[in-house]
């Protein structure tokens, strides 16, 4: 949550902080500011709303040469959207300003204590303190870097920082604990931010901070100093292997449409080269190096939030069937303060689409020391959850931009079919069957594209409704949760999901010609069962929209609406279920007139806790 992005080097500093911005916003879309130092004079510009406000201001003020300069774009945590409480924040002399992402948990505290000393504050932020604590500092450290190092010693929480001092053009300081960071090197010049989207095009050299470590940057050079461990590091840059140009949004109106366009090309790229039915194998790279170890693993615990949370669960259906290994699928915000006993041969695998997600990050962090194999599911190349694992699975999905999770969703489940298989090493009776599914898959997903004018039809006659239920069985149920979660969070209307099974224990009594169901009633040895809940819904006047197999006839009998998805396995349904349910939820949320890429108090990638 929240960008951070900065520059040092040559010049247009403030045009790149302002474009790295843009590219960030789906961090958070609050306000945005940025500051700069021309002629030895600090300037900070700060607009509340979406970036493209601050580059309007900026234009106005014709600022051409500036070679260092910090920006930000918010996601509020303390106070509200304002000018006051944008980033960045300055000391009352307005020569230090600080940009941070993250939570400074003791800022209360701190800012008592400044208060006495008689610092006064414009904001209502935690991040606020942070100037003034340099400032303070200042006063008896020997250099801006001691007074900088002292002050993040003094924090407690999370934080991504960058701070500049009037005096010092020269250099740009930043700090990292718990939330990413990344240094771009460039040629007399380096790039500073919280995600290496935002700097991709101008360097594929980036060096990742690591958590305890401060680096002093100028434009030719930077050092770090570990103040845990106090001692320098020396980190050699690696290069990016990302693709620019999947970012662009091309001929679509948002990224959302865009993601969920991608997804044909997102099960290619999760099992190219991984997937190999001639040799009747699954490989998986990222895992060799602990294929040992897992043979000896007899439960596996997914940690996630969200949507990654429920492509975990469908992968507790899939490993559990296909590799015969228990799996528990736990939300990382809950696993990370849970006292449970641990075995050291249960492994934690970790799913998380940006790798950044401070609560899986948590989770990881809670077994660091019991010794067990953590394992990780990400997109985000080089992201910490990338970095701290002991081997993974990358997804390969592309950066996902639109705040709700979609192509990459569709890459976990098939990265999870994936693990399933290599897991079973051969030993299911759907080890050829499935390789072939997946190979097919990208063509059946096609073939929903073609029915999105119904899907479509289908969403405006829902689009007025404030309830929803999302029901399903077996792989259906964890489709069932995901497509309410996506309903809610860009249409707002409110979406339950349940187990069908359920409805008679409580959700019934919710049914009535107000509110509506989603039922997934695709082809599997538990259709009837489904089928006799809709038809339950139905006895009590309740609307149903289903999605069934092409070709069945049973369905379309009870439910109300029908939308058909090409024959496939039980075990790959989850993927096209998941297709419909966000062209669904894409065109209710499009014919309400909202913004989808970023839906109202939410963020991408949620960085504090
Ligand atoms: C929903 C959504 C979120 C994320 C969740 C986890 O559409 O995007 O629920 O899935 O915040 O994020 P990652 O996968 O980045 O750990």
């Amino acid at each position: 949550m929240c960008g951070i992005v900065g520059y040092i080097g040559k010049t247009k500093a403030v045009d790149f902080v302002v474009d790295g911005l843009q590219s960030l916003e789906y961090r958070g879309y609050d306000s945005a500011g940025v500051s700069t130092i021309i002629d030895g004079q600090a300037v900070t510009t700060k607009q509340v709303g979406r970036v493209d406000a601050l580059r309007v201001e900026l234009e106005s003020l014709s600022i051409n040469k500036t070679a260092v300069a910090v920006g930000h774009t918010r996601w509020a945590t303390h106070g509200i959207p304002s000018v006051n409480n944008a980033h960045p924040h300055f000391n009352s002399d307005k020569t230090i300003f600080v940009v941070h992402n993250g939570i400074i948990e003791n800022y209360q505290e701190l800012r008592t204590m400044l208060q006495s000393k008689g610092y006064s504050f414009v904001s209502e932020t935690d991040t606020e303190v942070i100037p003034h604590l340099i400032d303070l500092n200042l006063k008896t450290e020997k250099s801006f870097q001691k007074a900088f190092e002292k002050t993040i010693e003094e924090l407690d929480g999370a934080y991504a920082i960058s701070a500049l001092h009037v005096s010092e053009p020269d250099s740009l300081y930043v700090a990292r604990l718990s939330s990413p960071l990344v240094i771009g090197v460039g040629d007399g010049e380096h790039f500073l931010a919280s995600d290496a989207t935002a700097i991709m095009d101008r360097t594929k050299k980036v060096i990742y901070l690591d958590d305890y470590e401060v680096a002093h940057i100028t434009p030719d050079g930077l050092k770090i100093h570990n103040i845990r461990d106090a001692v320098q590091v020396q980190k050699e840059a690696e290069l990016l292997d990302y693709d620019a140009e999947k970012a662009a949004l091309g001929d679509y109106p948002n990224f959302m449409l865009k993601e969920i366009h991608e997804a044909p090309q997102t099960i290619q790229s999760a099992i190219r080269g991984r997937i190999k039915p001639e040799a009747n194998t699954v490989k998986l790279g990222g895992l060799d190096n602990v294929m040992e170890q897992l043979q000896f693993i007899d439960r596996i615990v997914i940690v996630a939030c969200g949507t990654s949370y429920y492509a975990g669960l469908v992968g507790e259906y899939l490993i559990e069937e296909i590799a015969g290994i228990p799996v528990e699928v736990q939300l990382a915000s809950e696993f990370k303060y849970r006292n449970e006993p641990f075995s050291r041969s249960t492994a934690l695998l970790a799913i998380s689409q940006s790798g950044e997600t401070a609560d899986t990050i948590a989770a990881l962090k809670k077994v660091e020391s019991y010794g067990v194999l953590r394992l990780g599911i990400v997109n985000a190349v080089g992201s910490t959850i990338a970095r701290m694992t002991d081997a993974g699975v990358y997804c390969h999905a592309g950066p996902e931009q639109s705040v709700a999770s979609t192509k990459a969703f569709i890459a976990q489940v098939t990265v999870l079919t994936e693990i399933a298989l290599n897991l079973s090493e051969g030993r299911t009776p759907l080890y050829k069957p499935l390789m072939k599914e997946l190979q097919a898959l990208p063509d059946k997903v096609k073939q929903i594209f073609e029915s999105d004018g119904d899907i479509e039809k289908l969403a405006h006659k829902y689009k007025d409704y404030v309830d929803f239920l999302f029901i399903g069985r077996k792989y259906g149920y964890p489709c069932a949760l995901e497509g309410a979660l996506k309903l809610k969070e860009i249409s707002y209307i409110h979406a339950e999901g349940y187990s069908a099974g359920e409805m008679k224990h409580g959700p019934l009594a919710m049914i009535d010609k107000q509110f509506p169901t989603f039922a997934i009633a695709t082809d599997g040895e538990l259709l009837e069962k489904t089928v006799s809940n809709i038809e339950e819904i139905r006895a009590r006047k309740g609307k149903v929209v289903a999605i069934a197999t092409q070709g069945n006839k049973s369905v379309a009998k009870v439910a109300g609406d029908v939308i058909y998805i090409p024959e496939t396995l039980e075990q790959t349904q989850p993927l096209l279920i998941a297709i419909v349910m966000q062209l669904f939820s894409y065109h209710v949320a499009m014919a309400k007139g909202h913004n989808v890429d970023r839906p109202r108090n939410l963020a991408k990638s949620v960085t504090v806790e």
